[in-house]
């Protein structure tokens, strides 16, 4: 293998940018040459393609989004579309592709196997829905953006003695809104993996305000319900004032962490790896700190297991 390229898919994650960065660099230093594809799938259908040097990913670790920019390419499921990344894939002569994203990501990196196309994935996405991998590129970063908002939110809810309604996002996953419900000392967590009861999360508001204790803070899971929805059915069995926070697209942004930039340098450097030692079709990922690789078929027909006895343990913790 002499040539190779690598792209961002899907929504952004922080720890991106360190992995375009380890992929480029691991692959200039094995004797690669290395291609950046601009905006995902979308880009590489347009011939969005450069040459990357080793500079061109300097200064980029600490940075979020992603540089090579990124896309949600529904068409790519078309298979002339396909085949039209396949022809162009060609023309410059790329024999190997790393794709970094979620799974609409690996559905293309699929698609391009079965036409023949050597590719490896890095999964990458705030919503930490991956199968088989501890941990996705993102989630680290994001989960300690939600916690730090919900600290700021918590010391005005404090002061005016209200009851705050947070969303948080994750798709269908309920493991981003789970783990920074944990590590904020939320006093109630919704997410779409557990059955909710309304019951019990106004019984607990109640039993607070029979210690004193006037404000609380709810963590609802966009796959869930909104917000707003969440507000509205709790002011139908309590008589409390609430207001809502939708933290939004800041929880995709910002600085990654340096869990994430770490996992991100590592994954980056694997896939090339991979590459060079003629994998093709397989995801990188990471389990009991150790860095390993998985078929697509296996990570796409398996659900990610979520454990949802944190939620006793949130359940316990917060009175
Ligand atoms: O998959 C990452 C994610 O941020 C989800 O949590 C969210 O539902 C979605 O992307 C939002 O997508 P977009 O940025 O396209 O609105």
């Amino acid at each position: 293998m002499k040539r190779i390229a690598v792209l961002t898919s899907g929504g952004d994650a922080p720890g991106m940018n360190a992995a375009v960065r380890s992929v480029v660099r691991s692959s200039i230093n094995r004797g690669l040459e290395v291609y950046g594809i601009s905006y995902g799938y979308l880009g590489l259908i347009r011939g969005d393609i450069k040459k990357m040097s080793l500079s061109d990913v300097g200064d980029i670790i600490q940075r979020g989004g992603t540089s090579l920019h990124s896309a949600r390419c529904p068409e790519f499921k078309d298979e002339s579309v396909q085949e039209i990344a396949v022809k162009i894939l060609k023309e410059y002569h790329i024999e190997g592709l790393v794709v970094i994203g979620g799974d609409g990501t690996f559905r293309g990196a699929t698609a391009l196997e079965n036409h023949g196309i050597k590719t490896i994935a890095i999964p990458a996405t705030i919503d930490n829905d991956i199968p088989i991998t501890e941990s996705s590129i993102g989630f680290d970063s994001a989960l300690n953006t939600v916690i730090e908002a919900v600290d700021r939110i918590r010391d005005t809810a404090t002061s005016h003695e209200r009851t705050f309604i947070i969303e948080v996002m994750g798709r269908d996953s309920g493991m981003l809104a789970l783990y920074s419900g944990l590590g904020s000392g939320a006093e109630s967590v919704l997410i779409p993996e557990e059955p909710y009861d309304f019951e019990k999360i106004t019984s607990k508001i109640k039993r607070g305000m029979e210690r004193g204790k006037a404000h609380s803070i709810i963590l609802v899971a966009e796959g869930v319900m909104s917000a707003e929805e969440c507000s509205k059915l709790l002011s139908k069995e309590l008589d409390i004032e609430t207001r809502i926070s939708v933290l939004g697209h800041i929880q995709r942004g910002g600085r990654p962490s340096a869990k994430d930039r770490i996992l991100a340098s590592r994954f980056g450097h694997e896939a090339v790896t991979l590459l060079l030692n003629d994998y093709s079709g397989e995801m990188v990922y990471l389990k009991n700190n150790t860095i390993s690789h998985v078929s697509y078929d296996t990570v796409l027909s398996e659900k990610k297991e979520l454990d949802t006895s944190l939620i006793e343990i949130i359940n316990e913790l917060s009175i």
